[in-house]
């Protein structure tokens, strides 16, 4: 806390954008500061949802829980994200705000690789088993580096169907025209977007599996992907495992 009373965070908040609004900064250090000043707003949200919950866990136990859903909310599900319109907005990063032993599911799809490996994806994956009740699911997806380097090296048209898939509402949609930009997709996605968070790690079946074996699931098996759930746009080169404790 400053001696203005500001937390000392909100000031280097408001330092980070005078600097941005000047037109002579820098490309990368624009990059940069942007970034920073993204993880500034986020813990602002965070810090609000933290005041009515300041031990971390909120009162409620709902038992079908989605995680970094976005937009795509699920009816009957508790909805978690970093942004609106979720239920909740918290940084799951620092754990998930429920009780021990209080859910039956949690659903998550192409969350997991926008956070850091192992600390935050491993953290993560510890605290959904403790919120699961025993006999509990966790339903995760994620883009499938399997199918990403299992179609490079080859011919790439541009009307080539992942490309289609993945990039056609992409301000970056001219500059993807190999095959390494479709690998690099899953590996780095995505700079055209400054409001975006990237790409942070990429799984197949195998590392997907890992963590949650390692946590102490009982079982991880593949996830036969329903839309009733999962958002229909991720049927194609994700990636779903279901964990039960
Ligand atoms: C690519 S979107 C996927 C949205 C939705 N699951 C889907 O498949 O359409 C990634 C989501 O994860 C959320 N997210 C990323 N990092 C997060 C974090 N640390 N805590 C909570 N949500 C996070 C983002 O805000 C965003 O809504």
């Amino acid at each position: 806390m400053s001696s203005s009373g500001m937390p000392s965070v909100d000031i280097l908040g408001k330092q980070i954008a005078s600097v941005l609004a000047d037109p002579a900064i820098t490309h990368g250090l624009a990059r940069t500061l942007r970034a920073a000043a993204r993880e500034i707003e986020l813990q602002r949200s965070h810090r609000t949802s933290r005041r009515s919950w300041p031990n971390g866990r909120i009162n409620g136990k709902p038992t079908k829980i989605q995680i970094g859903g976005g937009a795509h909310r699920i009816d009957g599900f508790f909805n978690i994200d970093l942004v609106p319109p979720a239920d909740l907005l918290w940084d799951i990063r620092e754990g998930v705000p429920l009780q021990s032993d209080s859910a039956n599911q949690i659903f998550s799809e192409h969350f997991l690789e926008h956070i850091d490996y192992p600390r935050s994806a491993k953290h993560f994956v510890h605290e959904a088993h403790r919120v699961l009740v025993p006999g509990g699911r966790i339903i995760t997806g994620v883009p499938d580096a399997a199918f990403a380097l299992s179609h490079y090296p080859g011919p790439l048209d541009s009307s080539d169907e992942t490309i289609e898939r993945w990039y056609t509402k992409r301000d970056c949609r001219g500059d993807i025209n190999t095959r390494l930009d479709l690998v690099n997709l899953v590996f780095r996605d995505q700079d055209d977007d400054p409001t975006y968070t990237p790409h942070l790690w990429a799984y197949d079946h195998e590392k997907l599996d890992q963590p949650f074996t390692e946590a102490g699931f009982n079982t991880v098996e593949p996830w036969t992907f329903d839309p009733t759930i999962a958002n229909p746009k991720r049927r194609w080169g994700s990636v779903y495992v279901v964990a039960t404790k």
